[in-house]
């Protein structure tokens, strides 16, 4: 079965996670269908704001299947398909299949790892695995939509998660005492002079001169991730709470 792909992913977890959903699903014979797959990395236990302006504009005249896939850091996706279920609903899709798949952190480094190297074999098996359901279950003429807001987070160590919880709470309050936006650092005497920070940046936020519009930037870190010369680094505040309490794997989960 071919599937149109629509994928919002700033440090390639969710590209991956997809290409390995499509393989699956090309070992059925889907005659016409071609449903169109809608991929999103879940930021704050939301669908990011980016995501839905660049998809924006997509719509479905003919209520067109549509798999709903939410790509997370192992801490939790809470509302993010809840999030692409109701924006491709509004734009006329019908949504058959929703799968959550963790990937490496953004925020992941050596000293600080967060799902590092996912997804790992296991998991591109599993996203195969779930493309080949969605395959089946399309070509045996099963149109029924689901509710993504069904699927549920794994649950974490309640104590991690009052940890954090803490931490963001003392993070919030330190924000709103003294506001700073955290963006990453540029390192001129490392730079190579390529550009690929530039050209991947979602947000438009790094000029050609390297240096960063923090009123635009995610910190998705796609520049970060992408620079070989390790000219740019963000040390988010997030990383050490994040290492330290979500380190326990968790699996991909799938409803169709
Ligand atoms: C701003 C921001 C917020 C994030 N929030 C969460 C979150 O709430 N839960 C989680 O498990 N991971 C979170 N992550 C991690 C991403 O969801 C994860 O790294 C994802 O795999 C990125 O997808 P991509 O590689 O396709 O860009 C966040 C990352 C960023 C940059």
């Amino acid at each position: 079965m071919e599937s149109e792909i629509l994928y919002f992913s700033p440090t390639g977890g969710g590209r991956k996670v997809t290409e390995a959903i499509r393989r699956g699903m090309e070992t059925i014979d889907g005659g016409n269908i071609v449903p169109c797959i809608f991929v999103i990395p879940v930021y704050g236990g939301h669908m990011p704001e980016l995501a839905k302006r660049k998809f924006n504009d997509v719509v479905s005249q003919d209520h067109r299947p549509a798999v709903l896939v939410a790509v997370y850091g192992n801490r939790a996706f809470e509302n993010a398909l809840t999030d692409l279920d109701a924006f491709v609903r509004e734009r006329g899709f019908n949504p058959v299949a929703a799968g959550a798949f963790v990937c490496e952190h953004s925020y992941s480094s050596a000293e600080t790892p967060i799902a590092a190297g996912r997804p790992d074999a296991d998991d591109m098996k599993a996203a195969e695995e779930f493309g080949r359901q969605v395959g089946e279950k399309l070509a045996s003429g099963d149109f029924s939509s689901v509710d993504a807001g069904v699927l549920k987070d794994e649950p974490s160590p309640e104590e991690s998660v009052k940890r954090f919880s803490a931490f963001v709470s003392e993070f919030r309050a330190s924000q709103e005492a003294k506001p700073h936006k955290l963006v990453p650092k540029y390192d001129r005497e490392l730079c190579t002079g390529c550009g690929i920070c530039v050209s991947v940046c979602p947000a438009g936020a790094l000029r050609d001169d390297y240096s960063i519009d923090a009123s635009l930037c995610i910190n998705c870190c796609a520049c970060v991730k992408s620079c070989h010369a390790g000219a740019l680094d963000f040390k988010s505040p997030f990383a050490v709470p994040l290492s330290e309490n979500f380190s326990l794997r968790k699996s991909p989960r799938w409803i169709l």
